[in-house]
């Protein structure tokens, strides 16, 4: 709506998990190489965590536009509340498997000759799993065997587990152990810190055709970074809310007065928030 005032070409905060916009942090890009690090070596099972928001479906479309240029076969589940058969049927789907799809027995003969195949050619097959925290126990045990197969030169079939920080837990459980003892590789992604959160909004709007930041000054920045925790998602609502109040007024530039009413809108909650607004409450009330 606000692009062309602003002289953008795309949306710079858009929420979806785009690479294109994929920025670099340390954190990041070791996640990304752990990844695919992970994949290459045949190692088994990979789990990333972190918490709501800080761009694990983004690191994971990141990765699957690496086995896309690689050629390597995988299946993205991305919806994780389902019951064993469904996940099947959608490995099927994903790896267009030719059998019979609604039969368990069927795919995994089909996948394990997909898996031979692949191998003979020098590569390997991915079974990625987003949002993984919600999957039923009787799911995890079907994935656990789906990562027995295997032959001297490593696993055939690589299973990334991403999801929040319940997935840690989920795979303590005594009934996981197995599982748990084939995890080779874990990442966690972390909130951004202050300098990130800069950088971050930065290559965005650089992405987005504004070479220089000429929006937000660098205050208004150390508040975007405190109120939105440098949790990813947070600062991209943020600053799209900032930008869209900020064309409404017809100003270029985004101010603290836009941004209390942008986090009062979002109803954020950040450290140290009841003490700076307080003040202002109790004037407004007495
Ligand atoms: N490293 C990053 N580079 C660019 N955008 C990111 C990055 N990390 C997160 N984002 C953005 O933050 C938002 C949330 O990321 P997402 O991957 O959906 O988080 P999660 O899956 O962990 O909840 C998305 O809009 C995404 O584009
Ligand atoms: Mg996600």
């Amino acid at each position: 709506m606000y692009n062309a005032f602003f002289g953008f070409a795309d949306s710079p905060f858009n929420l979806s998990p785009d690479p294109t916009f994929f920025y670099k942090s340390q954190q990041h890009e070791e996640a990304l190489a752990n990844l695919i690090y992970g994949v290459q070596s045949r190692k088994g099972f990979i789990v990333l965590t972190g918490e709501v928001g800080t761009g694990k479906t983004t690191m994971l479309e990141c990765l699957r536009d690496y086995l896309y240029a690689h050629r390597i076969e995988f299946a993205f589940l991305f919806n994780s509340r389902i019951k064993p058969e469904e996940m099947y049927e959608m490995i099927a789907y994903d790896l267009d498997l030719r059998c019979d799809r609604t039969s368990k027995t069927e795919v995994i003969y089909a996948l394990n000759e997909l898996l031979i195949q692949q191998v003979s050619e020098g590569r390997t097959t991915v079974l990625i799993v987003d949002e993984a925290h919600n999957l039923d126990w009787e799911v995890l045990e079907e994935i656990r065997m789906l990562g027995n197969f295997e032959n001297r030169g490593g696993k055939l079939l690589q299973v990334i587990l991403a999801g929040q920080p319940e997935l840690d837990r989920k795979l303590d459980a005594p009934n996981l152990r197995q599982l748990k003892q084939r995890i080779v590789l874990r990442c966690s992604l972390k909130a951004f810190l202050e300098g990130e959160t800069f950088e971050y909004v930065q290559t965005r709007l650089a992405k987005a055709g504004m070479e220089e930041n000429k929006v937000f000054p660098p205050d208004l920045m150390a508040e975007i970074h405190l109120r939105s925790q440098g949790i990813p998602r947070l600062v991209n609502a943020i600053c799209d809310n900032l930008l869209l109040t900020a064309f409404a007024l017809e100003s270029r530039i985004c101010t603290m007065e836009m941004l209390d009413e942008v986090t009062a809108d979002m109803r954020l909650e950040w450290p140290g928030r009841r003490l700076r607004l307080r003040p202002q409450l109790a004037r407004g009330g007495a």
